[in-house]
């Protein structure tokens, strides 16, 4: 979604602040731009597209200063274009925004009545000419910009600056991310850290309502209240390569292949001697679960998923009822919270606009405790969250989700094993689980090995329109998820049901033209699974089966691959690799953008 950068150096910033945009692309965006102070003037770029034109347009255009603003623009008001891309320009005024003014529309009517002319369809012009208006007659910039504050409804990170301020970036934030970065001689405003990982490691994460004034020299916050504020400085562990591609084509192949690893780092220092250690929930946990007799999750898109396949573990296991449900939907449904549910949101990015609306309404519905499953530290997820169960991914920059699919997958196998144990789980089953958890990295290695098989069958699906994705139990979701990438990323449209549904309408899909993917571990609902394809079979329907090593032989068919035997935990993770592997060489093959897929964002930071 859209991207900040701004800086404010004693050096030409230019290149940099375009950069960061590069660095940001991951997150999905549809046009771009670019604003520097340069000599009392404002010189601006912008362009639909790619980062890539905008630096084309730079290299010709002689276009240079010490303090700047950048964005990537995903639209939400006004189509994709230059004119819509920000910064957007008000007399002295230029200003980028990422999240929705939601009372734009009357803004405008108040600004255009005043005689301030418009020249986008975006919500955000309004705070370019609200802040313009703002300094007509007090030329305190940090000033007019906290005064505007009050006036905008709904979600915004802001960057901006002025003319008559030169060097003076100004920020603030509302329910969209803002970080401050410190360098020497020069500091930073953007929306992510990664924007701004190759100028520094050291951050001051915005709390929800401050005000930040960045120039050259330093940087100064204002809480909500409008009190100066002392913000800790955090140093990032990331290191740039851990957002550069390497050897792969793609950022999604690159993370596909790191999941054994990511899986590692997400299990270490969480199981010893065979056990989950209680306290991965923190010190109180023990007494936190046992106290627990409910658990509502809440997520969306892939993570959801995730949350699907928790649901099964946590019933089956701790013989505790779960649901699990989308946060577009908890957030306005009005949910009945029994006394003792624990609430749990998962998120790669801790930022995702829904999910943060549902954990702040939980946060007044009475829950045990509010447990967050993320992949980002310090993002507003995981700091308004009471207790917090990190995954361990590392950056994920491709917009399909793929390891941090996986590691929340073996977060929430952790959490389901501590949780069941405390709840009375027989012990043979409980040491099973996690000696499973603890093979999972060594097995999804094993599995990536299948990785030229999918290859060539990918290509029966480059031509295809449809495809069908069936699954039972965990796999049900591990077969949503499985549709979901293959839409995301190749633009076919994909299916995913119960394979139990499958007569209930399906069924009168199936032909030649529609490949039914199938993903069948070796469990108690197998036998049924395969009743379930062999009515694909026999109605002439092209079946492509996933199958587990000990029931291999019983799928016959030739487009069935087998992957590692794996047990009741560990196989919804394994079987989602080959899953992955195939959407990608589909998507190759149909030469899609993989890793930016069109109209998607990364990290979706508006309702
Ligand atoms: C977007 C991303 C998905 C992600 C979803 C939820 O749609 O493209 O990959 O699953 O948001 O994001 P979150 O960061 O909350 O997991």
């Amino acid at each position: 979604m859209c991207g900040i950068v701004g800086i404010s150096a004693r050096r030409d910033v230019v290149a940099h602040l375009i950069s960061g945009l590069k660095a940001l692309e991951y997150r999905g965006y549809d046009s771009a731009g670019v604003a520097v102070l340069a000599d009392g003037r404002i010189e601006r770029l912008r362009t639909q597209g790619k980062v890539q034109a905008l630096e084309a347009l730079h290299a010709g255009s002689g276009v240079a200063g010490h303090c700047g603003i950048a964005h990537t623009r995903w639209a939400t008001h006004g189509v994709p274009s230059e004119g819509n891309a920000h910064p957007h320009v008000s007399g002295p005024v230029s200003v980028v925004h990422n999240g929705i003014i939601e009372n734009h529309a009357a803004l405008r009517a108040e600004l255009q009545a005043a005689g301030y002319v418009f020249t986008s369809q975006t919500d955000s012009e309004v705070i370019a000419h609200l802040v313009a208006r703002a300094l007509d007659g007090q030329p305190d910039l940090l000033a007019a910009v906290r005064s505007v504050l009050p006036r905008l409804h709904g979600a915004y990170s802001i960057a901006v600056m002025s003319t008559d301020e030169p060097g003076v970036l100004v920020g603030a934030r509302l329910g969209s991310p803002l970080v401050a970065g410190l360098g020497s001689d020069e500091n930073y405003l953007a929306s992510d850290i990664h924007a701004l990982l190759p100028l520094t490691r050291r951050f001051i994460y915005l709390a929800e309502g401050d005000v930040a004034r960045v120039d050259a020299e330093g940087v100064a916050i204002w809480d909500e209240g409008g009190a100066p504020v002392e913000r800790a400085v955090r140093e990032s562990q990331f290191s740039t390569d851990a957002v550069e591609r390497g050897e792969y084509r793609h950022y999604m192949l690159k993370e596909i292949h790191e999941q054994p690893q990511a899986l590692a780092d997400t299990l270490e220092g969480r199981i010893a001697g065979g056990r989950v250690l209680t306290q991965i929930l923190g010190v109180d946990a023990e007494d936190l679960l046992a106290r627990t007799e409910a658990v509502h999750i809440v997520a969306c898109g892939t993570s959801y998923h995730a949350g699907l396949v928790a649901r099964y573990w946590i019933e089956s296991l701790a013989g505790i009822p779960c649901t699990a449900e989308i946060a577009s939907e908890y957030r306005y449904r009005n949910p009945v919270v029994r006394p003792g549910t624990l609430f749990v949101s998962i998120s790669q990015s801790g930022e995702t606009a829904d999910t943060l609306a549902a954990l702040k309404l939980a946060r007044e519905r009475g829950y045990l405790a509010q447990l967050a499953v993320c992949n980002v530290p310090e993002s507003s997820i995981v700091r308004e969250s009471s207790l917090v169960l990190m995954t361990r991914a590392g950056p994920e920059i491709g917009v399909a989700s793929t390891k941090a699919f996986t590691t929340q997958l073996a977060a929430l196998a952790l959490f389901a094993l501590a949780f069941a144990r405390a709840k009375g789980l027989d012990e043979q089953r409980y040491l099973d689980g996690v000696r499973q958890l603890e093979q999972l990295p060594g097995l999804v290695a094993e599995t990536l090995r299948l990785d030229a098989g999918i290859q060539d069958l990918a290509g029966d699906f480059a031509d295809k329109q449809h495809a069908l994705f069936l699954g039972r139990g965990t796999h049900w979701p591990v077969a949503m998820e499985g549709a979901l990438k293959l839409k995301e990323i190749s633009y076919i449209h994909a299916e995913a049901y119960a394979a139990g549904e499958l007569k209930h309408g399906p069924l009168a899909l199936v032909d030649a033209q529609m490949p039914v993917i199938a993903v069948a571990p070796n469990d108690t609902l197998i036998d049924k699974l395969l009743s379930n394809l062999e009515e694909v079979r026999t109605r002439g329907g092209v079946l492509y089966v996933f199958a587990d090593h000990d029931i291999g032989s019983r799928v016959d068919d030739s487009r069935t691959l087998v992957m590692p035997a794996c047990g009741e935990i560990a196989a919804p993770i394994v079987s989602t690799v080959p899953l992955q592997l195939l959407s990608y060489h589909v998507a190759v093959l149909r030469g899609t953008d993989v890793d930016q897929p069109r109209n998607l964002a990364k990290s979706v930071t508006v309702e």
